[in-house]
């Protein structure tokens, strides 16, 4: 018998199940975020702007965020996840896929500008590994694989060619509109679902604010230096709020008193405060805490509220352990 070896693909074509792996991973990343019940919800540890302002927080990409995202942050998170969904069903359906494809490029780029740029070794941080994921296809769009695009390019070449008497087909610039406007159709049902069936955020809250519900720290005024010479407080202790706000299972996140990037606090089943860093060692989302344990909403890890070690997911090393102390019914945190 003679057994030959398969001819190999092309090029083109073997880059068929990355193209359909970015594409159905950009629709399930959408769909994600607008059916998270916290994901537009103040106070929940998925909630966008707390992720905003831990992606923005000593970054280079930092200030695109300050800029376009931190005034709107729910307006951001819905239109990344719309902008997300119609990208996935343009490069799965591989129509404009060279455009779709920038422009996903361009969104995982800032994320790893921004998301991912604490992650260490870098490769532990999705994003560039996208960004190169997405080059090809910026490059050569889906040229050798089934894609709306080629069919639309047959179509082209043929209307070039003289028309047969009575022939009255669609032109390619009539059938891209329409496949454009399905796709949209498609992304605002699709997004428009997932928003419907993600129901209220209710019950699972475990961070709350210490500060009145501005959720921004309540800076060290006059009458409190004064109460802290007298309570003897460390020098340097910055007032975050009354202990009544924080009760046993909750945690608080607020502004490190040296250099203003997130922290988290939590009481314990026995009454006592712990804080910790509330920057995830694994690509630097800030963390929140829900159900009894400290919890990234980025990618899943989690943390012992008690010590700050990693009890699962993918964060290397445990949360950097930080100083408060509680004195006259206030809590304060401690530059350290
Ligand atoms: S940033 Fe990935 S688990 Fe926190």
């Amino acid at each position: 018998m003679n057994l030959r070896a398969p001819r190999p693909l092309g090029p083109g074509a073997a880059l068929l199940p990355l193209r359909l792996f970015l594409g159905i991973t950009f629709v399930y990343a959408g769909i994600q975020k607008l059916s998270d019940p916290g994901f537009l919800h103040p106070g929940a540890p998925t909630y966008i702007g707390t992720q905003l302002h831990g992606f923005a927080n000593g970054t280079p990409g930092g200030f695109l965020l300050r800029a376009f995202a931190l005034p709107q942050p729910k307006l951001a998170g819905v239109g990344v996840a719309l902008i997300e969904i119609a990208v996935g069903l343009l490069v799965t359906a591989g129509l404009l896929t060279r455009a779709a494809a920038a422009v996903g490029l361009g969104l995982n780029l800032v994320l790893f500008l921004t998301n991912s740029w604490h992650a260490y070794p870098y490769f532990l941080g999705s994003d560039i590994v996208f960004v190169f994921a997405w080059l090809p296809f910026v490059l050569t769009g889906a040229s050798g694989q089934p894609a709306l695009d080629t069919g639309l390019d047959r179509l082209r070449q043929s209307q070039r060619r003289p028309a047969a008497p009575g022939g009255g087909s669609l032109s390619r610039r009539d059938v891209l509109v329409r496949a454009l406007g399905l796709a949209g159709v498609a992304t605002l049902g699709i997004g428009g679902a997932a928003s419907l069936a993600k129901g209220s955020y209710r019950g699972k809250r475990g961070t709350v604010s210490l500060a009145g519900g501005s959720g921004a720290p309540v800076r060290h005024p006059a009458a409190h230096r004064q109460a802290a010479a007298k309570a003897q407080l460390p020098h340097g202790a910055v007032r975050l709020g009354p202990s009544s706000r924080l009760p046993r299972g909750k945690g608080a996140t607020y502004r490190d008193p040296r250099d203003g990037r997130p922290d988290i606090v939590v009481r314990d089943a026995g009454g006592q405060v712990h804080a910790f860093s509330a920057v995830c060692t694994h690509a630097g989302c800030t963390v929140g805490y829900e159900g009894g344990q400290i919890v990234c909403p980025c990618h899943g890890g989690t943390y012992d509220p008690k010590t700050g070690a990693v009890t699962s997911g993918p964060p290397p090393t445990g949360l950097a352990p930080k100083r408060v102390v509680e004195s006259g019914g206030e809590i304060y945190a401690v530059p350290s």
